[in-house]
């Protein structure tokens, strides 16, 4: 394994890059539009939970959970006094992890360029996650430069990369923070919100319906979506109130998020019922697709679904739906 002990990620613009998207569409596909619809394929990702890395217990029972992907945290959860431990504890848990389950698993690293970067990085190598969550992303080139580092290692298109936003510079540099998941090596795949962070920063009251929040989320939800990334809405602290987490999941959804990233076990079930499929939404997508079917309707841009129009876009929104409701019913029929 490379050494990366003298570690540096300089603070200087990264390589020139291709600005196109890392998984192009083929003429005719899916996805080729002048806005990336997900410039990667479908993943699960309704519910994301935060495990601390130095916690046995919890890392123990992570495996056990129905969760769709687990972000195995080094960074603030995890006191600096047991940052070493935590480290080596997650290459054990990787060494014994099931490789060909669907459950996503993520590390959220110290910052790169900080006294554990280096450490945390070659974790990273050693245990080899999906993904790497970059925590506050001020601007492009501190995905950029991971990425670079990453290829400098030899290392494939897997660890993807993904960017907490939760810091007001990041807000204020969103568009090309996101582009970075349409630069060919980017391998930026997902935005995570980090309210706790961007509350702390910015004064921003913690109040119910997070009124004073909703503009600032809607708009990394927009940059998400022009970039084809997946965007994840970011924790709730009271996990005691399930009630008020419920709500949220369901405001999230309706704004666009992909899924939640959680923080204890008892939220799993409330993410993946919102942000999983709704009632009639799978049969309303089947209605969609079997009218497109109609041999009448070949060729047709916008069709009579029963009084509605619904256009070609409705047919890739149903077939994408459909995608979901498939790999829901894989992970279910697994667990
Ligand atoms: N991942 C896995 N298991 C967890 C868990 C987590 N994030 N949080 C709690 N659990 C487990 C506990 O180990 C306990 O297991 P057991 O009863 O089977 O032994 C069970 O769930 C119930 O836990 P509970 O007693 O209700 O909570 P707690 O007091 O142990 O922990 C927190 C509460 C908030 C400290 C804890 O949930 C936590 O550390 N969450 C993650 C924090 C984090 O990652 N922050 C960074 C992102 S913002
Ligand atoms: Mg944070």
């Amino acid at each position: 394994m490379a050494s990366v002990s003298h570690l540096a990620l300089p603070r200087i613009w990264p390589r020139r890059r291709a600005n196109v998207l890392a998984h192009p569409a083929e003429p005719g596909q899916k996805g080729e539009m002048n806005t990336p619809f997900r410039n990667h394929p479908l993943r699960l990702r309704r519910s994301l939970l935060s495990v601390p890395a130095s916690n046995a217990r919890a890392l123990e029972k992570s495996a056990t959970l129905a969760c769709d992907g687990i972000i195995f945290d080094l960074e603030d959860s995890v006191a600096p006094e047991s940052k070493a431990a935590a480290r080596e504890a997650l290459k054990q848990h990787f060494a014994g992890l099931d490789r060909a389950s669907p459950v996503e698993r993520i590390i959220r690293i110290n910052s790169p360029s900080g006294s554990d970067g280096p450490a945390d990085l070659e974790a990273v190598l050693a245990c080899g996650p999906n993904a790497v969550l970059l925590p506050k992303v001020c601007e492009p080139q501190d995905v950029l430069a991971v990425a670079d580092w990453l290829a400098d290692q030899g290392v494939d298109d897997s660890p993807r990369l993904w960017a907490m936003i939760e810091t007001p510079a990041a807000m204020l540099n969103l568009a090309a923070i996101a582009e970075a998941g349409r630069t060919s090596g980017g391998r930026l795949d997902c935005l995570v919100v980090g309210l706790n962070d961007l509350r702390l920063a910015t004064g921003i009251a913690d109040v119910p319906g997070r009124p004073f929040l909703v503009p600032l989320l809607m708009q990394v939800v927009v940059a998400a979506r022009a970039s084809g990334l997946d965007v994840i809405d970011s924790v709730h602290n009271g996990f005691a109130d399930i009630g008020a987490f419920g709500a949220e999941c369901e405001q999230g959804r309706q704004m666009g998020f992909d899924g939640k990233m959680l923080i204890h076990p008892a939220q799993i079930e409330p993410a993946n019922r919102s942000y999983g499929i709704q009632d009639g939404a799978a049969d309303e997508a089947r209605a969609i697709v079997s009218a497109f079917a109609r041999p009448e309707n070949a060729g047709k841009g916008a069709v009579n679904l029963d009084g509605r129009m619904v256009e070609r876009l409705h047919l890739d929104q149903a077939e994408r739906l459909l995608a979901k409701v498939e790999l829901i019913a894989k992970k279910e029929n697994r667990t």
